[in-house]
């Protein structure tokens, strides 16, 4: 009788113990903003696997994974139908050789594979979504080694989204292989409030588009160019960090801005602590966009490894902006935006501005502690904090400086 007690307890146990492993994200994954590319701004539903192929290698031969990209990631529109068991198959046209054996190709060049669905029936471009088949897709992916989902909102047809999400997490965690899960739901439900536990990122926005300031109707649904996004994070910083990031949308560099319109497009991203999703063409892209995309000491403001999103710290009325991050060993990055239609001349005083961030209680005080100061773009010292920092900032441009204490 006490056995059998004794195994009944440690049958209770163990289900109690397995419900609650299969009731968190995976951990110990996205310790650092995603880096990596993916195929809808630039390509939308035209995806096959010779494109993710050339991709991937593109990203090795360009650079690009030295610098840091790691996920090459196929959005929507590489869904073929359901199996009879209800097992979901790639579009056998442009997808011949399988998941399995490109997810194989991808890894093979020390990337990571990642794939897209969506929590309603159908996706956004009318592919077959996950709805009712989450487990199982789920373990498709995992066999396919699939290592990034992300996971979208459309004809969500009033499903509650903290569930909606919770069951594609609890599926992929069943699954076994550890996935990062990047939640598609565009700000709609304030994600940064619920989703901390259930993504590693989640979408912030609404679609982006490759223009500076421009919003555009599609009558049911607006796209945003890179300031209206970036005026839409505000108040959103303290519910970002390692493991949950805020994430407004992959990017449009080299998808047809001017030369410092994705600089500084790519700035503003990296003092966001955004993650860092190429968009474009990286097969074809022009060496100035490679030069922006790879800049590793930009790289390294966004991957900074205490994880805190930059905040504006001044904004002035001729559309210059002051924004700041705090970095790993008292260290600083300043962005200056300059949003405006001509160039700016900026005289900044380090010494008169004191900063201190409520959030992350980080103080910068030039007062205090003498900084060098390097320019992240130019590739250049340019002193320490003891003058003030003179300069030019061109329109829709910007400056980016580290500030180590000396
Ligand atoms: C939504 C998402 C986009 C993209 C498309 C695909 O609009 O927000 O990022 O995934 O769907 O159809």
């Amino acid at each position: 009788m006490r056995n059998v007690i004794f195994i009944l307890v440690l049958l209770l146990f163990i289900s109690v113990l397995s419900t609650e492993i299969y009731s968190q994200k995976w951990g110990s994954l996205a310790e650092t903003p995603p880096m990596g590319w993916n195929s809808w701004n630039n390509f939308g539903c035209n995806v096959d696997e010779k494109l993710i192929k050339e991709t991937a290698d593109a990203i090795v031969s360009s650079g690009m994974k030295d610098a840091g990209y790691e996920y090459v990631v196929i959005d929507d529109c590489w869904h073929g139908e359901r199996d009879d068991k209800g097992f979901i198959r790639p579009n056998p046209e442009h997808f011949p050789s399988g998941m399995k054996a490109l997810g194989d190709y991808i890894h093979a060049k020390g990337l990571k594979f990642g794939i897209y669905s969506d929590v309603g029936a159908r996706t956004c471009a009318g592919r077959p979504g996950s709805r009712g088949h989450e487990y199982q897709d789920a373990i498709t992916y995992a066999s396919w080694g699939v290592d990034y989902l992300k996971y979208d909102w459309c004809n969500s047809e009033g499903l509650n989204p903290v569930g909606a999400y919770t069951t594609m997490r609890d599926a992929l965690r069943k699954a076994g292989r550890p996935i990062v899960f990047s939640i598609c739901e565009w700000g709609t439900n304030k994600p940064w409030e619920w989703a901390k536990e259930i993504g590693h990122l989640w979408r912030t926005t609404g679609d982006i588009t490759a223009c500076w300031d421009c919003v555009e109707d599609h009558g049911t649904w607006y796209s945003n160019g890179i300031m209206p996004i970036l005026d839409k994070q505000k108040g959103l910083r303290v519910h970002a960090g390692p493991g949950h990031w805020n994430d407004p949308d992959m990017m449009e560099v080299g998808n047809g801005m001017s030369g410092s319109e994705d600089r500084a497009h790519f700035s503003m991203w990296a003092m966001l602590a955004a993650p860092l999703i190429a968009g474009n063409d990286v097969r074809n892209m022009s060496p100035a966009t490679r030069e922006i995309l790879t800049n590793k000491e930009v790289i390294a403001v966004n991957q900074d490894k205490l994880g805190i999103q930059g905040l504006p710290a001044i904004t002035y009325g001729n559309g210059l902006e002051v924004w700041v991050k705090p970095l790993k060993d008292g260290s600083w990055a300043f962005c200056f935006l300059n949003r405006s239609g001509s160039s700016i001349d900026v005289s900044f005083d380090w010494k008169e501005h004191f900063i201190k961030d409520d959030f992350s209680h980080y103080q910068f005080d030039a007062k205090q502690k003498e900084y060098s100061v390097r320019d992240l773009w130019a590739k250049k010292e340019l002193g320490t904090t003891a003058p003030p920092l003179s300069a030019t900032v061109g329109s829709h441009d910007v400056l980016v400086v580290r500030l180590d204490p000396q």
